[in-house]
């Protein structure tokens, strides 16, 4: 399974969907030949969206918009896929959002920050895991309306479903107490190890 396929298994059956930031457009066309009726493919940059478009050609129920986040996406969709992006940049674009669609988002760094946004802004955070594919880590979150319990440092920085049992997420544990190891043990860093530890109490 690669990145793509990973995070489309978060998608659950809709009437509209929107990818934002689709670029290639894989996304969008998993979810119209399996589980969106209709979707919307939205880029910030016209030549990316153009990718798309082609990959795309001949599907009905499929239209496409220059969007910077969901300000030119007109309807109010079921499901937002929201991929490939840096957590804050993520963060940023929900933060306009004026409903609750379901999110599925697919963040490469500051995961903690978008974690902490979403269960102090009335998101349930209802799944969430640590994949790894072609040497880079990823973190993938499905999010509905809703509470969450109230996050732990440790929920907050390696997923609330940290206790459940994910080889990406031990790979990733043993790679970071590996680097950490070879640093300076300052405050900080010895923080962040017995973080480490504490998950990989579950995890091993
Ligand atoms: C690395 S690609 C990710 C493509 C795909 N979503 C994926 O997961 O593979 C990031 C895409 O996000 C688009 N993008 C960046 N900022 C955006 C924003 N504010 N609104 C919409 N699209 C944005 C970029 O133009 C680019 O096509």
């Amino acid at each position: 399974m690669d990145r793509i396929q990973a995070i489309c298994t978060l998608i659950p059956p809709c009437d509209v969907l929107v990818d934002v930031g689709c670029d290639h457009g894989l996304v969008s066309l998993y979810a119209i030949q399996n589980c969106a009726k209709e979707v919307i493919a939205s880029d910030v940059s016209a030549g990316s969206l153009k990718k798309a478009q082609q990959l795309l050609e001949g599907y009905k129920n499929v239209s496409f918009v220059v969007s910077d986040g969901f300000d030119n996406v007109e309807r109010e969709v079921d499901v937002a896929v929201i991929s490939g992006m840096g957590g804050r940049k993520i963060l940023e674009i929900i933060s306009r959002l004026t409903y609750k669609p379901t999110l599925i988002l697919g963040a490469q760094h500051n995961v903690y920050e978008l974690r902490q946004y979403l269960v102090e802004n009335g998101w349930n955070i209802e799944k969430d895991f640590c994949f790894f594919d072609r040497g880079k880590y990823y973190d993938f979150i499905r999010a509905v309306p809703g509470k969450s319990e109230t996050p732990t440092h440790v929920h907050l920085s390696f997923g609330i479903y940290y206790k459940q049992k994910n080889e990406h997420l031990l790979s990733f544990l043993l790679d970071q107490k590996r680097k950490i190891s070879g640093y300076k043990l300052t405050e900080s860093n010895l923080q962040r190890l017995a973080l480490i530890e504490e998950v990989l109490k579950w995890q091993v």
